[in-house]
Parts: C-alpha cells; sequence; structure tokens
C-alpha cells in the first residue's frame, strides 16, 4: 500500500525497529519519515552486521536508495542526530523539517534532576518532555535556528504529500508505544505526547485519509521501563525464568516484563484504527519456533498465539518474527490482505 505507518502498541520496545527495517528493505519505499517524540526513543536495527540503537533517524536507512525525513513533530536533539549522520553516513538523503523544535542543554539538566520528572515518573533523562513544554510555551528554538543542521532543512510534509499524489511507496515510523500515549496512556506515567497513529500522521504533515494501513506492534510478552501502572507485570525471577531479560536502548535501565496484555492490545488496535499486527518475540514463548521463515513451520504453541491475538484484536497478524536476525520475519501480507 502508498502509506504504510508502524506503530508500538504497549509500552515501547516492542520490536518497531525490526519491522520497519524489513519494510524499508522488503517494500522500497522511496521515502521513510519517522514521527513520535524524540530522542527519548532508541530504534534497534541491525547495521553492518551489528544490533545498533537509533534515535533520531528513521530506521529506513537500513535500505541505501530511501529518502529519510524527520517530522515537524519531533524534538530534534542537534549532537544526536547529527553524530547518527556521521555514523550511518546517511548525507544529504536526511532531510529534517525545518520546523522541528530543539531540544536545548538545559531541557536535558531538568530532565535528569527534576524529583518529579526523573523520580517519581522515571523519564529517559533525554530533555523530551522539558523541550515539549518549551514549545507549547513558544519559546523553543527550530531546526531552521540552528545553523550547523542548514543543510538538510526541509518541507516534509510537502515531499510527503506530492510523493503519494504520485502514486509512491512512503513509510511512516512512529515511536514509543500505546500505553505511553499522553492522552490515552497510564497518565501521569507517560511520555510528553500523544503516541497513536493520528498524532504520528500529524507529527509528518500527513491528514488521516493518507494513511493506508497502520501495522501496531506487540511483542508476544510486554516490558516497561520507568514507573507506572502495569497489571501483567510479573516478577524478575519468573522474567529470568522464561529467558526474558532486557534494557532500554536509550537509558540501559533494566526493562520490567509483563505477560501479554490482551485487553491493552484491543483498545490500542481499537484507537489507533490498525490494519495489520506485527507479533515479534514468538520464540520467547515456543523457543522450538526461533528462526522460522515459513507460518507452517511454527510450533503448535506459537500458532495457538498468533490466533488468539487475530481472534481478540479482530485485526490480521501479518508479520511474526522469530529472532532478532533481520531475516527472520514472517510475511503473511499475501495470504491474510
Ligand atoms: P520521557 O518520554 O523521557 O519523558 O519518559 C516518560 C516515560 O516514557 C518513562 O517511563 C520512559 O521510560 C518512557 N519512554 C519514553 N520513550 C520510550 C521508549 O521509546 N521506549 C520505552 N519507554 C519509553
Ligand atoms: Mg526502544
Amino acid at each position: 500500500m502508498p502509506c504504510t505507518m508502524v506503530v508500538g502498541g504497549f509500552w515501547g520496545d516492542e520490536g518497531k525497529g525490526r519491522i520497519i527495517a524489513y519494510l524499508a528493505e522488503h517494500d522500497n519505499p522511496r521515502l521513510v519519515a519517522r514521527a513520535g517524540v524524540g530522542t527519548n526513543a532508541g530504534h534497534s536495527i541491525v547495521f553492518q552486521g551489528e544490533v545498533v540503537g537509533v534515535r533520531q533517524i528513521p530506521c529506513g536507512l537500513v535500505n541505501p536508495t530511501a529518502r529519510l525525513l524527520i517530522g515537524a513533530g519531533v524534538l530534534v536533539d542537534p549532537m544526536i542526530v547529527l553524530e547518527e549522520i556521521r555514523r550511518f553516513g546517511v548525507g544529504d538523503r536526511l532531510g529534517i523539517d525545518e520546523r522541528c523544535a530543539i531540544i536545548e542543554e538545559s531541557h536535558k539538566l531538568v530532565d535528569k534532576t527534576d524529583e518529579h520528572l526523573k523520580k517519581y515518573i522515571g523519564t529517559t533523562g533525554s530533555g523530551s518532555g522539558p523541550a515539549q513544554v518549551a514549545r507549547v510555551s513558544r519559546k523553543a528554538c527550530l531546526a531552521r535556528d540552528v545553523p550547523e543542521l542548514k543543510r538538510y532543512l526541509a518541507d516534509v510534509p510537502l515531499e510527503l504529500n506530492e510523493a503519494l499524489d504520485r502514486g509512491e511507496e512512503v513509510l511512516i515510523e512512529g515511536t514509543q508505544g500505546f500505553g505511553l500515549s499522553l492522552l490515552y496512556g497510564t497518565y501521569p506515567f507517560v511520555t510528553s505526547k500523544d503516541t497513536t497513529a493520528s498524532a504520528f500522521a500529524a507529527d509528518v504533515g500527513l491528514g488521516p485519509g493518507r494513511i493506508d494501513e497502520v501495522v501496531i506492534t506487540f511483542k508476544t510478552f510486554t516490558t516497561r521501563v520507568g514507573e507506572g501502572p502495569f497489571p501483567t507485570e510479573i516478577s524478575q525471577e519468573e522474567a529470568e525464568a522464561r529467558g526474558i531479560v532486557e534494557y532500554g536502548v536509550v537509558t540501559g535501565r533494566r526493562r520490567r516484563v509483563g505477560l501479554f496484555d490482551f485487553e491493552l492490545a484491543k483498545r490500542a488496535v481499537m484507537i489507533n484504527n490498525a490494519t495489520q499486527v506485527a507479533l515479534t518475540g514468538i520464540d520467547r514463548i515456543d523457543p522450538g519456533s526461533r528462526g522460522k521463515t515459513r507460518y507452517e513451520e511454527l510450533g503448535e504453541e506459537a500458532k495457538r498465539f498468533v490466533e488468539k491475538v487475530e481472534d481478540v484484536v479482530d485485526v490480521p497478524v501479518t508479520f511474526v518474527s522469530t529472532s532478532p536476525e533481520p531475516g527472520h520475519i514472517i510475511d503473511m501480507r499475501a495470504e491474510k490482505l
């Protein structure tokens, strides 16, 4: 479909990066645009054989011919974006909307020291929340005010809408997850913006009718970093017994672990108007399915889980990820859509 968006269904870290990287390589979109809050998100992809966390540039960077865009709604930390531009060698493939608000040193300092943010909420300390406050207060500096970003400045909505008018493929990368939405998540233990499909569309300057497919990503278990309610949480010991130990990409904090939350999934599908589900980590509930590349090869346990998810959320599971390796994704769109 011309315009596909990938969103997170739980508390972030569902494996969106893997799914976006797969779509960027497989569907070969002309443009990949990143939406979402800012550098608080870390998406993991495999780049030149190494697992890396990307905090600012779209994961679509794995496709060397795709144009990469950062939407106006995304907060930009000049140091981080410039470092990623160098590290991933994206050069002028990258366009940063001139209206992106800038995360300043003072925002990071507040995010890392403020009792309420750091201790009570457990933010990532990336400066995202305080930068959002500056934007709302109409005091923020924008990307167009930063000389080092000048060569990358772009009109992201114009590029995206014109590409769609020409019938070209576009991929939109959402960040965080439904449970972290400022509007629909577990307030006040949430991030500083809505994190559902409509907000991501606005972030990059696309009207709601422009989005053809919304792929919602769920892991077969849930994780959460930072404070806040977590209804299906299990103890660290139980998580370890299941072989699940994860650390945050941005903060290195150990992630809390829980069981799949069917109630949350159902609501996330509804509010995102998701049209497809990507299910990652199937090997965690059925180790025999690890690395499989065809649905028929999955174990009974894995298949039962996929069917249960489809049953509950009433949307087809079109992707199943069977290991962290880039090739280990079963793409069932041809059969199910
Ligand atoms: P903030 O977004 O840094 O203000 O953090 C607010 C809450 O959202 C904290 O619980 C963070 O751990 C969480 N959070 C923000 N971004 C992400 C993400 O990309 N993955 C997981 N948790 C996140
Ligand atoms: Mg992450």
